[in-house]
């Protein structure tokens, strides 16, 4: 625990029968992108809410910044910023003067306010809408604000849930390049995402929850390399596949799966190489149309930790209308 700059020792959380939280441990090392990644109701936004002393855990410890979240919640808000999916903003105000609100109530004084929310401004782009009203912002400006809004004081670490969800491929990636940029001055940040890619991309530290635990943790790359590769085998026909599943089990010593006449196996200690797999299954006499070994992704990972696909996990997507 010594260098985590977030803690967190046995997190309980019960809403009513709801158990959100059952036993959560984490422990994140200091100026990094971390991911919390899990299906739907896997308890991420709790995580995220008692982490920001919105929510008090029913039981166990946090530790955020050095300070305890349940008798420090003052100092924890001190060094932390808080953005996420649903923004907060006025949408009848200008983004200052929203900016202005937050400085407010951030207690950086009012000239304090200003000068770091114009610096702000410029920085990520949005200097030039800054005297439109919010209620006129696209989705992707409208998630820059807010995350500006948790800026306005230099959190040492920053907590988003969700912070691209809805959003187009353009303004995602705009939001990437703000977290990258944070990360390279010193930030260390908590998120939460849906998209697996995006934490692929962004996290060097990736947690997956579930049932409101940790089920797995590691680097994108160390999660992956648990599952293996995967072989992918189409037979000419069906009564090709008892003996191209015999032979695939025997070279990989896993369970092939078959859906058709496409058969998928993993391999995670032994993985044959494509001409070993095409000679043996030709030497069996097994009819061949394609063959193919694939990394794994995130998703598979994904899928082999929780048994759900992303898609079946989360809520349908939203439109964007860009300005
Ligand atoms: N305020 C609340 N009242 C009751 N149940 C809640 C509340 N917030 C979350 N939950 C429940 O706690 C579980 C975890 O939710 P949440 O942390 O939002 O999951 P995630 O963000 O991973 O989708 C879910 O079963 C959810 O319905
Ligand atoms: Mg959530």
């Amino acid at each position: 625990m010594e260098k985590s700059i977030v803690y967190a020792k046995d997190l309980r959380k019960q809403y009513g029968g709801v158990e959100a939280l059952t036993g959560l441990d984490l422990a994140i090392q200091p100026n990094l992108v971390y991911g919390l990644l899990g299906p739907n109701g896997a308890g991420k936004s709790t995580t995220l809410r008692i982490l920001s002393t919105l929510t008090r855990p029913s039981s166990g410890q946090a530790i955020v910044g050095g300070f305890d979240v349940a008798r420090e919640p003052g100092e924890v808000r001190k060094v932390i910023g808080l953005a996420g999916q649903d923004a907060t903003l006025d949408d009848k105000l200008t983004g200052r003067e929203n900016l202005r609100i937050f400085g407010r109530l951030s207690r950086l004084g009012a000239r304090g306010a200003r000068s770091r929310a114009e610096e702000l401004l410029e920085r990520f782009s949005l200097a030039h809408a800054g005297n439109r009203l919010a209620g006129t912002y696209s989705g992707g400006m409208r998630r820059r604000l807010d995350l500006i809004a948790s800026l306005l004081r230099a959190p040492a670490v920053l907590f988003l849930d969700e912070p691209t969800t809805g959003l187009d491929v353009r303004s995602r990636m705009e939001i990437w390049d703000t977290i990258r940029e944070l990360v390279a001055d010193g930030t260390t940040v908590l998120l939460t995402s849906q998209y697996l890619e995006e934490v692929d991309q962004l996290a060097s530290a990736v947690g997956v929850i579930d049932h409101g635990h940790l089920i797995a943790e590691g680097s994108p790359a160390q999660l992956k390399s648990q599952i293996g590769s995967h072989i992918d085998v189409v037979v000419e026909s069906s009564d090709h596949l008892p003996i191209a599943m015999t032979v695939l089990e025997r070279l990989t010593g896993q369970r092939p799966e078959a859906d058709g006449s496409h058969i998928v196996v993993a391999a995670v200690d032994v993985v044959p190489t494509l001409p070993q797999i095409v000679r043996e299954l030709d030497a069996s006499g097994a009819a061949i149309r394609d063959v193919g070994i694939r990394e794994s992704s995130l998703d598979d990972v994904f899928l082999s930790l929780t048994g759900k696909t992303v898609d079946s996990a989360k809520p349908a997507e939203t439109q964007e209308v860009v300005a």
